[in-house]
């Protein structure tokens, strides 16, 4: 089932009279349960077309649909639920509330849905357990390491149960070890349904993922399955 379509998509930032070509024409499907890196080197345009899927910033011309939708004529309150209700973020930094324990990160996108308090916790547990962290519900971030931390980030993305779970470089903070149980960790997640896309600058976390689409200044130049991928990098 096809889940993100993008059509002819670019992003020109204007700055003062210069104007900056960050997405070219970029066109992409992106099916129900695929996992997808975007690679490409620093400044190739991986945040800017992540910000444009996730609905925080608008094409300058050109579609994006999900889930048939198509979200340009959508008005900001409704880009702002269909965010909400369909889309989860993981960054590289975590960005949870420091002075809020895991749960209640956890639980953060649900108050703004308005779920019922019991069933906001319920749901929270439901998710840190997703991600091994059943046992760390009550403390708080600067308690945790980047890893746990980055767990209970994920639990976060995932407890509104998202069609899409959206990570930029989400093991740039973390040593590589860490990092291998936070990849292994998506690619269970994967395995059990959820449709990810990871934007990485780095090939060893890319491979992690089943496909993977290549940016260069700001243009699709490669797209790749994994055995043509792994043959590829030989
Ligand atoms: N708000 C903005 N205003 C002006 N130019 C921008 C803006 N955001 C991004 N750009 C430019 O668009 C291009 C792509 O930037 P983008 O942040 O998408 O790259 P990236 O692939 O995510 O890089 P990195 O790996 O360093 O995060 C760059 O040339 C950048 O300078
Ligand atoms: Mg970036």
């Amino acid at each position: 089932m096809t889940l993100l379509v993008l059509d002819a998509v670019h992003r020109t930032f204007r700055v003062g009279t210069v104007s900056v070509p960050a997405i070219r024409d970029v066109s992409l499907v992106i099916d129900a349960g695929e996992c997808v890196a975007v690679m490409g080197a620093s400044g190739s345009g991986k945040s800017t077309l992540m910000n444009m899927v996730g609905l925080l910033d608008r094409p300058t011309s050109g579609t994006i649909q999900i889930d048939g939708e198509d979200t340009a004529r959508l008005s900001d309150d409704a880009r702002a639920r269909l965010r909400g209700g369909r889309i989860g973020f993981v960054f590289q930094s975590y960005n949870l509330l420091p002075r809020s324990t895991a749960v209640e990160n956890v639980e953060l996108p649900l108050i703004y849905a308005g779920v019922q308090p019991r069933l906001r916790r319920l749901r929270a547990r439901a998710a840190l357990e997703s991600v091994g962290m059943s046992m760390r519900e009550t403390h708080f971030p600067s308690q945790l390491s980047g890893g746990e931390q980055q767990r209970v980030a994920i639990a976060r993305a995932l407890v509104g149960d998202p069609a899409i779970l959206l990570a930029d470089e989400p093991t740039g903070a973390l040593d590589s070890r860490t990092g291998s149980e936070i990849l292994a960790l998506f690619r269970k997640l994967n395995r059990d349904g959820q449709t990810i896309v990871m934007i990485t600058h780095d090939a060893a976390v890319a491979a992690h993922c089943a496909r993977v689409v290549q940016l260069r200044d700001g243009r699709i130049v490669a797209d790749m399955r994994q055995a043509a991928w792994r043959a590829d990098a030989a």
